[in-house]
């Protein structure tokens, strides 16, 4: 069974690289003798483009050739692990050039955090400070011993954890984390709401099953859709929940849902987004260019002979989900292997 997995990859491999038949003989003659299976970084960072390439819920798979991959499966201690990641967060950050990034590790290793950077959340008396998609992690944090400033976007700290030894917990410098003040074109007191987004989303706990071998800490990254910001992570109801506020200021109608006001204030929100993102510099997409790729990234797979795959609740944008194309379909998910997936978290809350 876990030789058929491994053949199957390595025929993959072998065959999308256009490398001699004989590769897959040859390579699972090497494994066999070698008693453990120790892929080539080559067929790592392979494994780790496909793994994207076959993301059903992602749209921005039309670059999944640019992945940059950072082999680093021979570091053993949370300092080396650590300084690997603050390269990882700087080689994609890239001054607000994101580049797409994965950082492959030892098996031994295991990453707490669900993004590299993300924002704490506190639970207080007068209810929840920061982002409440984080209480239970910042909660582990304060127990490890991490001091948070209980402010609305204070950047939680590292947790890195090798083989069974405790959890070690780094502070990221802020010097390593680009951020973007949020403010509007039009609507001057935006800025004043004091809000602000991290510039690159880079998943941590997520794992990939190459050939019957599971890599649990990989953490990967892309570029924001604004949406990503914009229609969820600062409105939605149990994140920052900032639609009520901003509907107030822009004067609108909020004891009425017919006056739309919930509607108008998404649509300003996703302006300040992309306004701020762009004018600094940092790379992001609107949610109808994205579409726009996912229907390039699928005439370019049709025209190597593969299908698409994708997860239609997850490609169709939160926002004016009837303009993308992809709301008048069917999409077909099934899973192709290898994938990134979820699995369960390290500690117990
Ligand atoms: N939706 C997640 C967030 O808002 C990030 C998921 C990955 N997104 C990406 N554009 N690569 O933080």
């Amino acid at each position: 069974m876990l030789l058929e997995q491994l053949q199957n990859f390595l025929e993959q491999y072998t065959a999308e690289n256009k490398l001699t038949p004989s590769y897959v003989e040859q390579r699972l003659q090497q494994i066999h003798a070698a008693g453990t299976v120790e892929y080539t970084s080559e067929e790592i960072d392979y494994a780790m483009k496909l793994a994207w390439r076959n993301s059903n819920k992602c749209i921005g798979r039309l670059f999944w050739k640019s992945l940059h991959t950072f082999d680093r499966r021979d570091l053993r201690t949370p300092q080396a692990i650590y300084e690997a990641l603050i390269e990882h967060i700087d080689y994609a950050t890239n001054g607000g050039k994101i580049r797409s990034t994965i950082s492959v590790f030892d098996p031994s290793v295991r990453i707490w955090n669900h993004q590299l950077v993300r924002y704490a959340g506190y639970e207080t008396a007068s209810g929840i400070i920061g982002d409440p998609a984080s209480v239970e992690f910042t909660k582990k944090c304060l127990e490890l011993g991490w001091r948070g400033e209980q402010g609305r976007f204070d950047v939680l700290p590292l947790v890195i954890q090798v083989a069974d030894d405790a959890p070690v917990v780094f502070d990221i410098p802020a010097a390593h984390i680009l951020e973007v003040p949020l403010r509007h074109p039009t609507l001057e007191w935006f800025s004043e709401l004091g809000l602000k987004w991290y510039a690159v989303p880079m998943i941590s706990d997520m794992k990939v099953d190459v050939g019957g071998i599971e890599f649990i800490s990989v953490p990967f990254n892309g570029w924001y859709m604004g949406t990503e910001i914009g229609a969820r992570n600062l409105a939605d109801e149990n994140r920052y929940n900032m639609l009520p506020t901003i509907a107030e200021k822009m004067g609108l109608d909020t004891s009425k849902n017919a006056s739309l006001w919930k509607d108008y204030a998404l649509v300003e929100l996703n302006r300040a987004v992309l306004y701020s993102y762009k004018e600094d510099g940092v790379s992001i997409v609107d949610h109808h260019t994205a579409v726009e790729q996912f229907l390039l990234f699928e005439k370019q797979e049709q025209q190597a002979g593969r299908d698409v795959t994708g997860n239609w609740v997850w490609l169709v944008p939160p926002l004016s989900p009837a303009t993308a194309d992809i709301y008048h379909r069917t999409l077909d998910n099934t899973k192709k292997k290898p994938f990134y997936c979820y699995q369960k978290p390290p500690f117990h809350l």
